[in-house]
């Protein structure tokens, strides 16, 4: 028995019968005050969070197959490829830095064949392998050079880590002693087995010497975008119907020092411009995830793009006071918001046009840098103010984000900027799932006259790579005070959005979404987050609760590093309900955290007509540590039961652990 049912078995005075189920506790009543009118529900709520953490691009979502593609990932030699040979071959590979392709790539891949009686040639493994699937059709490319020899033939393949499996082979010719890029194409049998373990090869069957750059391979993209992202997990970021995407980060757009921040400019345009940098996660990005590829991905999923500008701040906190050194990033944010919404008259917008996309970007939120409270210096209010006055001067509807300001620990004592120039605070929150329901409430009563808030990150951390459902829990009663002070608390995205769970692939613990080459996944925090932004209203119902179950908080390794020792008795039951002004549709949110049944008496104060049969998903599981993985990717997800029998008065009996979201009708 879980330390959950403890905590709740102690707290139990007898056993009640509801609905003809044994339960162990009293009926929680709600209700739901539909004759008064309500506050509006924040259009914007729920969105999404992304950076380059965890190998959410370079080896997750963007399309891109081949790792190490440019030679850039280590300067001691070709990391991620390997010579391939038979037994009468005999060839070498080194990193040659003599003769660039340009300054972006300096080094390419030498190969030398001695010996060639079977086949000689280099081999990459992909991020942890290469997907395989049936029928399928792979772009490729790259840029190669030969030594003074006769052009020969060079075979490239798709096969086994052995090489006796190949999937797809195409041959390419007339290979030049000049630098020149050469495109392929190779398709799979359709009944080839799928795997996440294949390579790509490129070899060749005479002696000689060739060098290699920009070695490139696509799958099918979403939406077929060139040069675009990995369709399952787009898929699921889709089904999220997140109103926003905020990029580029997160840590990602600060960098650990100058020249390794998210520098826009360097991630737009032909590829074999891209160097590429260091992100602050440890392993170096591509950055074929551009300025441009973000903004492709709001609008593939339907969302704004929400972009933090690079403010003058580093994780090795570095930082330029505000003033004639800061200027030149305060120039480059204006140039990048007039790259997202200009149009031909431009400059900026000229280029994006020139890039692929002639549409401006609709952009609403601009935010100044990120996490700014770890910057003790307190240089952040001078120089946020020199970001906003410039960027209000070009943009005056633009609503800028403050990353100081709010009431999350990170920014306690650091000065925030003016009252008068704080229109939305960023506040960030990581918490265990007790500390999540303990503060289900917090917004409840936040000064209506300050800033708006925009919970840019919050997560549950708790599971790993991706959590398990005791955070979906968490998440779940945490959502149900973001969604009922949504008037106030107008954006809010989780983060980490992605993991790539192979060794090696997490550098945070507890993300959303977790995938393999082949395959990927929902958390069971997903599917409670996707619950809620799929069913939302545009105006929120006050409800009265009374008789509400209380739980001891489960303490956990992360609360007594925190100096918490001490449970506290807090609720167990958590609920939000909005409404649809404009169809009538009402829906009710709650989350059961206990590990017995909860029943619950529903009271619809309304002098409207209520439909009898109303939809019901439900979320649960039987052990809050279960999770959703590769193997078991459905282990946890929502059910959609019938509700039948709705009233004025009605009764639901809600399972243990679990979370339960009610469309009902009333007219
Ligand atoms: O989400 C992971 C990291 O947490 C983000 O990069 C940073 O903003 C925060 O500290």
């Amino acid at each position: 028995m879980s330390h959950r049912s403890l905590n709740c078995l102690t707290t139990i005075a007898s056993l009640v019968i509801f609905n003809n189920i044994i339960c162990a506790q009293a009926p929680a009543k709600l209700t739901l005050e539909l004759d008064k009118p309500g506050k509006v529900v924040s259009p914007m709520l729920y969105g999404l969070m992304t950076e380059e953490i965890n190998f959410s691009y370079d080896g997750g979502l963007y399309g891109e197959l081949i790792r190490n593609r440019i030679f850039r990932d280590s300067e001691k030699g070709a990391t991620f490829w390997d010579k391939v040979q038979g037994p009468e071959d005999k060839c070498s590979i080194t990193l040659d830095r003599t003769n660039a392709v340009n300054t972006s790539l300096p080094a390419s891949l030498r190969l030398d064949v001695e010996k060639a009686a079977g086949r000689a040639g280099i081999a990459n493994e992909g991020y942890w392998g290469i997907a395989i699937k049936a029928g399928t059709t792979y772009q490729g490319s790259f840029y190669a050079r030969r030594s003074e020899i006769q052009a020969q033939t060079l075979t490239v393949t798709l096969e086994s880590r052995d090489g006796k499996t190949v999937y797809a082979a195409a041959e390419i010719t007339g290979i030049s002693t000049e630098w020149k890029p050469y495109h392929f194409t190779l398709t799979t049998k359709s009944d080839v087995q799928p795997t996440a373990h294949a390579r790509f090869v490129i070899t060749t069957k005479k002696e000689g010497s060739y060098w290699f750059n920009l070695v490139s391979l696509f799958p099918p993209t979403y939406k077929d975008r060139l040069n675009g992202n990995r369709p399952d997990l787009m898929q699921l970021l889709a089904d999220m119907k997140p109103a926003f995407l905020r990029f580029p980060g997160g840590n990602y757009l600060e960098g650990m020092n100058f020249i390794n921040r998210w520098d826009w400019k360097k991630t737009i345009g032909p590829l074999e411009h891209r160097a590429g940098h260091m992100s602050p996660w440890e392993y170096r990005s591509t950055d074929g995830m551009g300025l441009l590829e973000f903004l492709q991905w709001s609008e593939d999923v339907n969302a704004e793009p929400l972009v933090a500008v690079f403010a003058g701040f580093v994780l090795s906190k570095d930082y330029l006071e505000a003033g004639p050194f800061l200027q030149p990033f305060v120039d480059d944010a204006l140039d990048e918001i007039e790259y997202i919404t200009g149009d031909a008259s431009t400059k900026w917008g000229t280029q994006r046009a020139k890039d692929g996309h002639p549409q401006p970007f609709k952009l609403n939120y601009i935010e100044i840098g990120n996490e700014d409270g770890f910057d003790y210096s307190g240089s952040y209010r001078e120089r946020y103010i020199q970001f906003y006055d410039a960027i209000k001067a070009k943009y005056p509807n633009l609503q800028i984000i403050s990353t100081i300001g709010g009431k999350d620990p990170l920014g306690a004592g650091v000065p925030p900027p003016p009252e008068t120039k704080l229109q939305i605070v960023d506040e960030h929150y990581y918490r265990t799932a007790s500390q999540m329901e303990e503060n289900a409430k917090q917004y409840d009563n936040y000064d209506r006259n300050g800033p708006k808030v925009f919970v840019g990150e919050w997560a549950t951390r708790e599971g790993y790579p991706t959590t398990n459902f005791n955070a979906a829990l968490g998440d779940a009663a945490w959502m149900t005070g973001m969604e009922r002070n949504s008037d106030h608390v107008i954006m809010s995205c989780y983060a980490p959005l992605l993991v790539n769970v192979n060794p090696g692939g997490m550098q945070w613990e507890c993300d959303l979404i977790g995938y393999d080459a082949l395959n990927s996944f929902g958390s069971p925090s997903y599917y409670a987050q996707k619950l809620f932004s799929n069913n939302i209203g545009n105006s929120i119902i006050n409800i009265v609760g009374k008789n509400i179950p209380r739980q001891l908080q489960k303490l956990t390794g992360r609360d007594s590093a925190q100096g918490i020792t001490q449970p506290k008795n807090i609720d167990a039951f958590f609920f939000v309900a909005t409404r649809d002004t404009t169809n009538g549709k009402v829906y009710l949110k709650m989350v059961n955290t206990q590990a017995i049944a909860q029943p619950v008496t529903i009271n619809l104060n309304t002098s409207g007509k209520v439909t009898r049969n109303g939809r019901q998903w439900v979320l649960k599981a039987s052990d809050p540590n279960d999770t959703n993985t590769i193997k078991e990717p459905n282990k946890i997800v929502p059910v959609e039961v019938p509700v039948k029998g709705i009233a004025k008065a009605f009764n639901r009996v809600l399972p243990a652990y679990s979370i339960t979201v009610m469309e009902l009708g009333i007219k």
